[in-house]
């Protein structure tokens, strides 16, 4: 169900017009790409082309191009390298059963991107730029978006301080890209009940620091916790807050939400270092349409291992552009292991995700006008 074309202002499709396009020479054959398309790996397969803009102090947002994927040439001293001055998004082209391409809330992306530029010393990028940059990607690229359920083409823009120079100061030369890569489910095995280990060592933001702020440094700093949640067998690590260590953060690339037995719904409060995620917000949204008392506040750790043992908390679940709704069956820490609901993916859980693809997919109607033709 494609309902009324939501097309770009005149302004958007102006700068989209205005891209420069050099065509891959060598682009990937049509059955090439058909079994790349196919590859289940999250993030390993890349389309024939990405976009890119510069920009310098002097002479703001420039050279908008659509050029052939392939690696960057860098000078060693460009500064992202050495002081981590970088910032990214993630949202998804999906195909529609009439063969068009949307797209899910871009405006809430390139509004966060303007937010994680402001606290990492980056130039803002006109919503517009981001916009046309996203969707002359992917009509360059339509062929990439596959057609076969529960995958997309996930979109990753990003920018970079690209200027060689290794004093500490904010960078006189920017990049920003966006790539795009054929998906299918984040996790390995499809939609299925995940496991999180609590991690209590080690946080991955700070009161003043930049959890809120999509950048690489926090997933850096969640790289070996993951890690060491991955040896113990779990899927997932959650963080807790930086301050006290007692209220739940988020999972690194994904928030958290509960679930209890009286239907209301909770997430962690958006305290300053957790991420605002455009699915979480989305969620907010559906389950308040639905009736659901929903609730934003600090949860103690205590609160969510206790309600699982007695049975008020009965669904977990993560979410984000990558997870989309992703049940969690389990979660433990160093002195507790639970099982959710024996297991059960939940079925607000579940009716969540349903509802959510279904808007993305064009199968029931976006009566939040959250959907954006892109092709
Ligand atoms: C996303 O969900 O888009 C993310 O950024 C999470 C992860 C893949 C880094």
């Amino acid at each position: 169900m494609s309902t009324a074309p939501a097309t770009f202002s005149e302004s958007v499709e102006h700068i989209i017009d205005e891209f420069s396009v050099t065509p891959n020479p060598h682009p990937a054959s049509e059955a090439d790409r058909n079994a790349l398309i196919g590859a289940p790996k999250f993030g390993t397969v890349f389309t024939d082309h990405m976009a890119a803009i510069s920009w310098s102090r002097t002479g703001g947002w420039d050279d908008h191009r659509i050029v052939p994927y392939g690696p960057l040439a860098m000078d060693p001293a460009t500064a992202v390298l050495h002081y981590g001055q970088e910032i990214f998004e993630g949202l998804k082209a999906y195909r529609h059963a009439d063969g068009s391409t949307w797209t899910f809330r871009p405006e809430a992306n390139a509004a966060r991107m303007k937010k994680s530029a402001a606290r990492m010393a980056l130039p803002e990028l006109p919503t517009d730029d981001f916009l046309a940059a996203v969707a002359g990607l992917v009509r360059t690229d339509q062929a990439w978006v596959p057609t076969f359920h529960d995958s997309a083409l996930y979109l990753r823009p990003f920018m970079f301080a690209s200027e060689p120079f290794l004093g500490v100061r904010s960078a006189n030369e920017v990049e920003f890209m966006v790539i795009a890569s054929p998906v299918g489910p984040y996790f390995s095995g499809g939609v299925r009940p995940v496991s999180i280990w609590l991690c209590r060592t080690y946080h991955r933001a700070g009161p003043g620091g930049t959890g809120a702020a999509k950048c690489g440094g926090n997933y850096a700093a969640s790289l070996l916790p993951q890690e060491i949640a991955a040896s113990k067998g779990f899927d997932q690590v959650c963080f807790l807050d930086g301050g006290e260590g007692t209220y739940l953060e988020e999972l690194g690339g994904m928030n958290i939400f509960l679930v209890k037995a009286d239907g209301s719904v909770h997430t962690p409060e958006l305290t300053g270092s957790i991420l605002e995620g455009v699915t979480r917000s989305s969620i907010l949204q559906l389950a308040t349409d639905r009736g659901h008392q929903v609730v934003e506040r600090k949860i103690p750790v205590t609160e969510l291992q206790e309600g699982i043992v007695s049975g008020e908390i009965t669904e977990v679940f993560a979410c984000g552009t990558a997870a989309v709704i992703t049940p969690i069956g389990r979660m433990a820490g160093q002195d507790f292991d639970s099982v959710i609901a024996d297991g059960d993916p939940g079925t607000l859980t579940m009716a969540l995700r349903e509802e959510l693809t279904g808007i993305q997919y064009g199968l029931i109607p976006d009566r939040h006008g959250w959907m954006q033709r892109l092709a």
